[in-house]
């Protein structure tokens, strides 16, 4: 079962399972195109807003009764808004909350009161190297983002306490990814930090969440090496302060790179 499967990486991570030989459950608010991208994958999809609480209990029921029982239940859906926080209004940041972090939880526990009732399954949460380290011009996503993983290590942590040996959580930090989500914010000052390091195709990102599926972890970050750089400035904040204008420059850099390759011809030519 993947959320927020209609497109970008919640699709490809779709495709990726389908190929695996899962038989995949595709999850979307958007109800038509979840089918069509059904379509090729099983065939399999629902309606899904992650912020209706009592509709993911539905669908985590209707997948809990196929045969194999709910094994896998991937939250994937997600939004961003860019930008300084003051430019966000109030029902912004109640939206990105509500569906990075709170659409999360409500999948988490749908999906855990049908894995911990059978003694077996797996949480996977799409979280973002945003949930490592405070983003510039995502400060709200961030903030929902690093609400995610807390609660993701948290709960995997309370499974254990309470003897359940047999569900895991994982999260998934991905750097940036060539999705929807970026694709008209190649001018956009505030989505600098998504382009600052490599930006990964969605493909790429849904192959470790496959494998992540069959080997779960607490923590992966892709690639690692950016999750080690994150975590380092996360560790010492006022160095990350002093850094503002190379994360600036990095990710002005990226946007540029990307737009060179995604639109050549308003580039002009490289003299
Ligand atoms: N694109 C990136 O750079 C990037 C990087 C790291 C992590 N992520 C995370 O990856 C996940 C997928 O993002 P993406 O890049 O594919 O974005 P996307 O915008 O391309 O796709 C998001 C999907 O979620 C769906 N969705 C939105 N609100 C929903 C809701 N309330 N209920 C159910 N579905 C909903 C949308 O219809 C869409 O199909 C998100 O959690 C995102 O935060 C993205």
């Amino acid at each position: 079962m993947v959320t927020g499967a209609a497109g970008g990486l919640g699709r490809a991570i779709a495709a990726a399972l389908h190929a695996d030989g899962w038989s995949v459950l595709l999850t979307d608010v958007d109800a038509d195109a979840v089918a069509t991208a059904s379509a090729p994958l099983g065939g399999w999809s629902r309606p899904l807003d992650v912020r209706d609480e009592a509709a993911c209990a539905t669908v985590a029921a209707e997948a809990a009764g196929t045969p194999g029982g709910l094994a896998l239940w991937v939250n994937n859906a997600g939004i961003l808004a860019t930008g300084p926080s003051w430019t966000h209004d109030a029902a912004t940041r109640r939206r990105l909350v509500e569906v990075n972090a709170l659409g999360a939880m409500n999948g988490t526990h749908a999906a855990l009161t049908v894995m911990r009732a059978q003694g077996h399954g797996h949480v996977l949460n799409v979280v973002s190297l945003a949930g490592l380290v405070a983003a510039p011009g995502e400060t709200v996503y961030a903030a929902s983002k690093h609400a995610l993983l807390a609660f993701s290590l948290g709960t995997l942590a309370d499974l254990r306490m309470a003897g359940v040996r047999g569900v895991h959580v994982s999260c998934l930090c991905p750097d940036g990814i060539w999705t929807p989500m970026l694709h008209d914010k190649l001018d956009d000052p505030g989505a600098l930090a998504s382009f600052t390091g490599s930006l990964l195709t969605p493909e790429r990102v849904a192959v470790r969440a496959a494998r992540l599926a069959r080997r779960p972890r607490p923590v992966v970050s892709l690639p690692r090496w950016r999750g080690a750089q994150v975590r380092l400035l996360d560790a010492f904040p006022r160095l990350a302060l002093a850094l503002t204008p190379v994360v600036r420059a990095a990710g002005r850099a990226g946007q540029r790179r990307q737009a060179r390759r995604v639109r050549p011809e308003a580039s002009g030519p490289r003299l």
